[in-house]
């Protein structure tokens, strides 16, 4: 896992509630590079949770994906990524604007992402969280996808700033 990745890359983070995703990118990496569907959600309609601005929030997200990625800028998608159809579509923008696609897969125990998930802004529900569990791919269903490549996080990492990946 070395989680550098060179100018314009498309960075998606997969995993489900409570893995750590957000908070991980917000140490990392400038708030301008992270592309976000609760925000899109919550500034239509109020609610980050309110599943029927998803469309209108894929809308905004696939506007400001191509803006970023015709620019070389490095871009992260922060949001599960667990259905292969979205994924799909991601690498398919990469693809099209000729930059790489990683993936970083946020492998916890669903008990570290219990305990998260009452920490979280946005408590979701255990059964969406088991769910979840049902969808999370491998490393290696990942780079057969296209993803040109993945790192794996398997436990919460240190919250120390590390901005590592400019
Ligand atoms: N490495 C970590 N160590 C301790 N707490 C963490 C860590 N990563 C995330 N958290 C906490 O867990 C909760 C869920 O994290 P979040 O980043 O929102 O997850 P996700 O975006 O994957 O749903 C937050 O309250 C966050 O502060
Ligand atoms: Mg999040």
């Amino acid at each position: 896992m070395n989680l550098t990745f060179d100018p314009g890359t498309l960075i998606v983070l997969v995993g489900g509630s409570g893995a750590g995703k957000s908070s991980f990118a917000d140490r990392r990496w400038p708030a301008t590079w992270r592309l976000c569907l609760d925000d899109y959600r919550a500034l239509a309609t109020d609610s980050a949770a309110d599943q029927s601005a998803t469309p209108v929030a894929a809308q905004i997200q696939d506007l400001l994906l191509d803006a970023r990625l015709s620019r070389a800028l490095t871009t992260v998608i922060d949001s599960t990524a667990l259905l292969p159809h979205v994924r799909a579509h991601l690498i398919a923008r990469a693809r099209y604007w000729q930059r790489p696609a990683a993936a970083v897969l946020f492998d916890v125990p669903l008990e570290t992402r219990r305990a998260q998930n009452t920490t979280r802004e946005r408590v979701v529900p255990d059964h969406v969280l088991l769910d979840q569990e049902q969808l999370l791919p491998t490393a290696e269903q990942l780079l057969a996808e296209g993803f040109t490549h993945v790192d794996r996080i398997t436990a919460p990492v240190g919250l120390a700033p590390a901005r590592a990946g400019r």
